[in-house]
């Protein structure tokens, strides 16, 4: 049987069937006219897009077993949209509804694209930065931003400098002719914050490039500092990046430099992916669907601030973690 995904937490709308393979994904993301993202216009883009972009995986509609699509955690306008076309999908279709976590799936299709079994996970996007590691039938998180997303950061940064959105992109361009200056470095514990480290960047007087490379440089080991501890403290020998600010090189060197220190293996998966999509929801609702984890409609209200650690992962309850 096949699981339709429909994913659309932010930016991008997505929906995709997975079978025992990736049997289609269809996206149509929002581009901001200017600025950041907006989150009633996003949700105004997914439903005016919304047909097109289910009508495009919907090609064998008699074989899907289940709709899932991403309850939380995200903006609250896109997710109503989102959740709304689930549950007509699922009445429709006669199948029931599997209400999938956003960072949850970026972890599983992560593992699934790369065969990593049980890897810590650095999860770097626009809204979240959180570092997870399996451990007794939960992704526990073992650190995270205490304000805001390495992503979200870094298009704040572009946009006070009248770059495009997002900017991620383009400063890791810019960061590539840029030497270093000195920029605040925040962890708390094992937590993260970067809002002190863009406020600082942003009344550098330094060249651009300068600014671009040292912001990165800051931001990444911050981020790799916490999962280095966290492989550590949780004896794993896998590292895992995943979220759209994965995308970045520098930070993916990073990364493996630090693994190969420590005798650890280290894998991104390849870009469709890495950021919000699709397929991502409908292969971690398969797997749910498969362990029984469907969602009834009365329950089916969307959770903007769903946590990755309120799910039961009982699709490898066999592992110890
Ligand atoms: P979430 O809901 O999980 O927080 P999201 O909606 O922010 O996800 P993602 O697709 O996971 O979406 O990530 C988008 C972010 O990734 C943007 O902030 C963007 O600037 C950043 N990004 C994309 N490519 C790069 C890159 N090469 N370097 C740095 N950041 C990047
Ligand atoms: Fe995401």
């Amino acid at each position: 049987g096949l699981v339709l995904g429909l994913e659309g937490t932010a930016w991008n709308l997505s929906a995709a069937l997975f079978g025992d393979d990736l049997v289609a994904l269809h996206s149509s993301p929002y581009v901001p006219p200017k600025g950041g993202i907006h989150p009633r216009e996003a949700a105004q883009h997914h439903a005016s897009v919304m047909k097109e972009v289910v009508s495009r995986v919907l090609t064998e509609p008699e074989r899907i077993k289940a709709v899932a699509f991403s309850q939380g955690p995200g903006l609250g306008p896109s997710l109503r949209t989102v959740a709304t076309a689930a549950r007509a999908l699922s009445i429709a279709l006669g199948v029931p509804l599997v209400g999938v976590n956003h960072c949850v799936a970026h972890v599983e299709i992560g593992r699934w694209a790369t065969g990593f079994r049980d890897p810590i996970v650095l999860y770097a996007s626009g809204a979240n930065t959180q570092v997870l590691g399996y451990l007794n039938g939960r992704y526990r998180i073992f650190g995270e931003t205490l304000d805001i997303g390495l992503g979200n950061a870094l298009d704040k940064f572009a946009r006070s400098h009248d770059l495009p959105h997002p900017g991620g992109p383009i400063i890791e361009k810019l960061a590539q002719k840029g030497s270093y200056i000195e920029l605040p470095y925040t962890v708390k514990g094992m937590d993260l914050a970067f809002s002190g480290l863009v406020s600082a960047a942003q009344e550098s007087s330094a060249a651009l490039e300068d600014v671009c490379f040292s912001l990165q440089e800051t931001a990444f080991a911050m981020c790799v500092e916490v999962t280095e501890r966290a492989l550590a403290h949780a004896g794993k020998d896998e590292v895992l990046l995943v979220g759209g600010v994965g995308a970045n090189r520098r930070l993916q060197e990073m990364l493996q430099v630090m693994c190969e220190e420590r005798g650890a293996a280290f894998a991104v998966p390849e870009r469709t992916f890495l950021g919000d999509n699709g397929a991502m929801i409908a292969y971690t609702g398969k797997v749910m669907l498969e362990h029984g984890v469907t969602l009834p409609l009365e329950k089916s209200q969307i959770r903007p601030g769903f946590r990755s650690d309120e799910v039961e992962v009982t699709w490898r309850e066999d592992e110890p973690g």
